[in-house]
């Protein structure tokens, strides 16, 4: 989390509102006193996402996603949660705090990390333009890279032989295990040396736009052609995509996004106007990037080279897609012509025949199955069968039932089939997209109402009994949640005080159970009531079984007894008022 102060937290989301932000993707229809739609997050057809506007919270009861204004623009809009704080400040017209506070240890490490990061680049990008740079420099002239491309990306040039960062940073021994420690310096036998030597440099972001690491291509022949920076504690190939932070903003506003091959592609598709393009780095693209690529754009085109590794490299990309596709996206395929990267055809062709391919020449998703499905089986009785059984087990992995169904029956039309394994239905939530889940706790159904209640209704925390207290003493998640909920109420100088959101921001991690509890069917005065007994029941039969003493278990028998009566009551005046 970056450094930004409770309060001004509590401003930001004051002044936004959840509901104009979330209808500008969410048709919402009031329901209660909440808005509800189709989710987003997942597909469906009757709505079972739910905004509360007086909490600014929402939750789905589909997908279980759930959070409040930050959220939504983190899990929809792909935003950081920097980001999504800046945009809403800027947005309610408020200055961003000076980053001023004292930061721990471990910020601190952080801050310096990326710090050399950013320095190494620059003084890459010095060597560049530098004598020692002359024949990276043109080299980059010789494949159409501008100036702007150049400062807009951070090329640079690591100069030949060891000895460079030192130059840059000096070679103190600390110095030299934090260059180390990013990447910079390998430790050898005889000492540190540079990983980067005579290679032209391409500086690599992270979604927020910190340079966490580069990739070095050869200058002419060399092995291997292009060298990456080692996995860092911040540089992790597989949730990277080259071009991210560069292109994000320019990919959402046109709605278009090329995933491509290389880092060339990325800057010669960006050459001649097209800052479209995302590439992974040196490795077969992964599911958490086929998540970034599908919240950015939910029509990307995905090319490839169309000799036979390109095919194999398109059908693995496929492969990897198929769980999180759904109806609402629709992904591309484009086959370049043999040995053509879009690099080589955009100097070949020019930007309107690129453009052309890709509007015209990439096939949807669903064709390209088929298709690769085909190539796969052969011909034939055998070809057809064998087809059928390699579909039917990729079906099984996708996500979204309906597509599913879709699907399937495309295939049967295609082999004359029928597909057996992919009808066993698969619960909806394996397609439950993005965040990774924080730990949830184990909640029975009477603790869940229970804390739905509270949240619903603060004031009820007024009128708890004192052993109330004690409720969630061995859930370690709850417990600390519930006991920062009494001391705001205690602090509270009305029932007004929106305990949803102060705990929420405390506990971000918990921010999704907390909508869900606010999000929930209203708990009414009478089944709180009765909540409020199953609780303490449950609470002193925990305390009996535990081991009490014949002096505490007496009274606890008489209590437990007397909450049996008090039920009864309430069940008797729920009939009466018919609810
Ligand atoms: P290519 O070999 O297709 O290179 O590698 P390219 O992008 O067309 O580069 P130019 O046009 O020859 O300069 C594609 C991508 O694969 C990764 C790099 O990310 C590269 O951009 N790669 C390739 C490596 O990581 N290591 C290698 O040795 C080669
Ligand atoms: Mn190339």
């Amino acid at each position: 989390m970056a450094h930004f102060p409770p309060a001004f937290l509590d401003e930001v989301v004051a002044r936004s509102d959840i509901v104009e932000i979330i209808s500008r993707h969410v048709e919402l229809k009031k329901s209660g006193s909440n808005l509800m739609g189709l989710c987003p997050f997942h597909h469906e057809k009757s709505p079972s996402f739910s905004v509360s506007p007086d909490k600014q919270l929402y939750y789905c009861f589909g997908c279980g996603q759930g959070g409040g204004a930050f959220q939504f623009l983190m899990q929809h809009d792909g935003y950081s949660f920097p980001e999504a704080v800046e945009y809403l400040a800027e947005k309610a017209g408020l200055a961003l705090p000076l980053d001023a506070e004292s930061r721990p240890v471990d910020e601190a490490r952080q801050k310096q990390a990326y710090e050399l990061l950013s320095q190494a680049s620059q003084a890459m990008g010095r060597a560049l333009a530098g004598e020692a740079g002359a024949k990276a420099r043109a080299y980059l002239e010789q494949r159409g890279m501008t100036a702007d491309i150049i400062r807009d990306y951070g090329l640079g040039y690591a100069p030949p032989g060891y000895g460079f960062m030192n130059r840059v940073f000096g070679h103190d021994a600390r110095t030299n295990k934090q260059l180390e420690a990013v990447g910079l310096l390998f430790k050898g036998e005889r000492g540190y040396g540079d990983r980067f030597r005579d290679r032209l440099m391409f500086t690599i972001r992270d979604r927020r736009g910190r340079i966490v690491g580069f990739g070095g291509r050869v200058l002419g022949d060399g092995e291997p052609k292009y060298l990456n920076s080692p996995e860092t504690d911040w540089f992790h190939k597989s949730d990277l995509l080259y071009g991210f932070s560069e292109h994000r903003d320019t990919i959402r506003k046109s709605k278009q996004l090329v995933v491509v091959e290389g880092y060339m592609d990325v800057l010669g598709m960006a050459a001649y106007g097209l800052k479209l393009g995302l590439a992974p780095l040196g490795t077969a693209i992964g599911e958490r990037q086929l998540r970034e690529i599908f919240r950015l754009c939910d029509a990307p085109v995905f090319s490839f080279d169309g000799d036979r590794a390109g095919r194999q490299a398109a059908w693995r990309a496929l492969e990897r897609m198929m769980p999180l596709l759904k109806s609402e996206l629709k992904p591309r395929f484009l086959y370049l012509p043999e040995g053509e990267d879009p690099d080589s055809l955009l100097r070949r062709e020019g930007r309107d025949a690129f453009q052309h391919r890709l509007d015209h020449e990439s096939r949807p998703v669903l064709e390209t199955w088929l298709t690769g499905l085909q190539l796969l089986a052969g011909q034939g009785a055998d070809g057809r069968a064998r087809m059928a059984k390699k579909a039917d087990a990729m079906l099984a992995t996708m996500g979204d039932n309906y597509l599913r169904q879709a699907w399937r029956q495309e295939v049967e039309q295609v082999t004359g089939i029928v597909l057996q394994q992919s009808r066993r239905r698969i619960p909806q939530a394996a397609s439950a997209p993005n965040m990774p889940a924080a730990a949830t706790p184990r909640l029975t159904a009477v603790e869940e109402r229970y804390l739905a209640g509270l949240m619903q209704q603060p004031s009820r925390f007024r009128s708890l009994p004192d052993k109330a207290a004690s409720f969630f003493v061995d859930n370690a998640i709850i417990s600390p949640l519930y006991s920062r909920a009494f001391s705001i109420i205690a602090d509270a100088e009305d029932d007004k005080t929106d305990i949803a959101r102060q705990l929420a921001q405390a506990y971000p991690d918990s921010q999704t159970m907390i909508s869900r509890w606010v999000n929930q069917a209203t708990v009414q005065d009478i089944e709180f009531k009765s909540l409020l007994l199953d609780m303490e029941a449950n609470d002193i039969r925990r305390r009996i079984k535990r081991g009490m003493s014949l002096a505490d278990a007496i009274p606890a028998e008489t209590r437990l007894r007397e909450i049996k009566r008090e039920q009864r009551i309430l069940t008797e005046q729920l009939h009466e008022t018919g609810a």
